[in-house]
């Protein structure tokens, strides 16, 4: 089935205020092609500020999360075109990585099976990454004669440090969801079969918590991790002062629940939050 309709490149179902949203070209090894591209930001762009969707999860139909950049439809074909077609299908992937990197919502990567080369930009767009333990990451690029390119490259530097960057990148071997985990490149990794049941559960703390906080949060993260120490404490407290301004009640029912009621200690979980007004 080589030219599926775009719109069913990427499917999603919400449950209980998680959005499953899956790469669905299983027969392509969910690589990702312009059509997939186009419809994935779509997809993100209808769940993004949907009331009923709190956390969002980004997974894989059958054998692969994602198998990197379409060889064919995103590579070739466009190159054939010429520049404008190469430069257009870059934005339209590095586009969709760059809304995910800053989405309004908690984002976990559900790394079912392989994860190759273009794959690493959504990966690092999900604030948190859990793997299955076979599954398999590589940045395959140096095997078919490029450099690991669109993000691939800063990526691995980022999450895994130079020695095992720069091993990973040259040598083209995989390593399993197990190593993944222990070089930082996902949060964790537990078996196939308990992959699900784990991101629920980090799902369901995710969703517990305030939604503004969260989003001032996982923000502050990305930006911090550029900037110089003084930079990120101004930053954060200019940040803070926004928050304070525009969502104070939140913080102001939790001081109260702990203060005044002694209801709930912040060192040991999250405030109740149906008790806000
Ligand atoms: N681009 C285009 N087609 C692909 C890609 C891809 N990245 N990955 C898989 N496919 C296609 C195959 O050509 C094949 O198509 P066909 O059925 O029309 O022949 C189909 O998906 C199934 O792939 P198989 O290779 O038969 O699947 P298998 O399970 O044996 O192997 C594996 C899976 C290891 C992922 C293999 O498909 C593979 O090596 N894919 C390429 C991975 C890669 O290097 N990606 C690019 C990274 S670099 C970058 O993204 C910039």
């Amino acid at each position: 089935m080589s030219d599926r309709a775009q719109d069913d490149t990427v499917t999603y179902v919400v449950e209980n205020r998680i959005a499953w949203v899956s790469f669905n070209r299983p027969e392509k090894r969910n690589c990702q092609s312009p059509r997939l591209n186009r419809r994935m930001m779509q997809v993100l762009e209808e769940l993004e500020f949907r009331e009923d969707v709190g956390v969002l999860v980004l997974t894989g139909e059958g054998s692969a999360w994602c198998a990197g950049m379409d060889l064919k439809e995103y590579f070739r074909e466009n190159e054939e075109k010429g520049l404008g077609a190469v430069r257009k299908a870059q934005r339209e992937a590095y586009g969709w990585w760059e809304r995910l990197r800053w989405y309004e919502k908690p984002t976990i990567a559900m790394v079912n099976g392989w994860c190759f080369g273009g794959a690493y930009g959504p990966l690092f767009s999900c604030d948190l990454a859990v793997a299955a333990e076979d599954a398999q990451f590589g940045l395959s690029e140096i095997n078919w004669g490029i450099l690991p390119g669109g993000g691939a490259s800063k990526v691995i530097v980022e999450l895994t440090g130079f020695r095992n960057a720069m091993y990973h990148a040259m040598m083209g071997e995989n390593v399993d969801g197990r190593k993944a985990a222990e070089w930082g490149l996902v949060n964790e990794a537990v078996p196939a079969d308990r992959l699900k049941a784990r991101v629920t559960e980090i799902a369901q703390v995710l969703l517990g918590k305030n939604a503004h906080a969260l989003r001032g949060t996982k923000w502050a993260i990305r930006r911090v991790s550029e900037m110089t120490f003084d930079n990120s404490m101004d930053y954060l407290v200019r940040t803070q002062e926004a928050a304070n301004f525009f969502d104070s009640e939140g913080r102001k029912e939790a001081t109260r629940q702990f203060i005044d009621d002694k209801t709930f200690k912040p060192g040991l979980g999250a405030y109740d939050l149906s008790k806000q007004r």
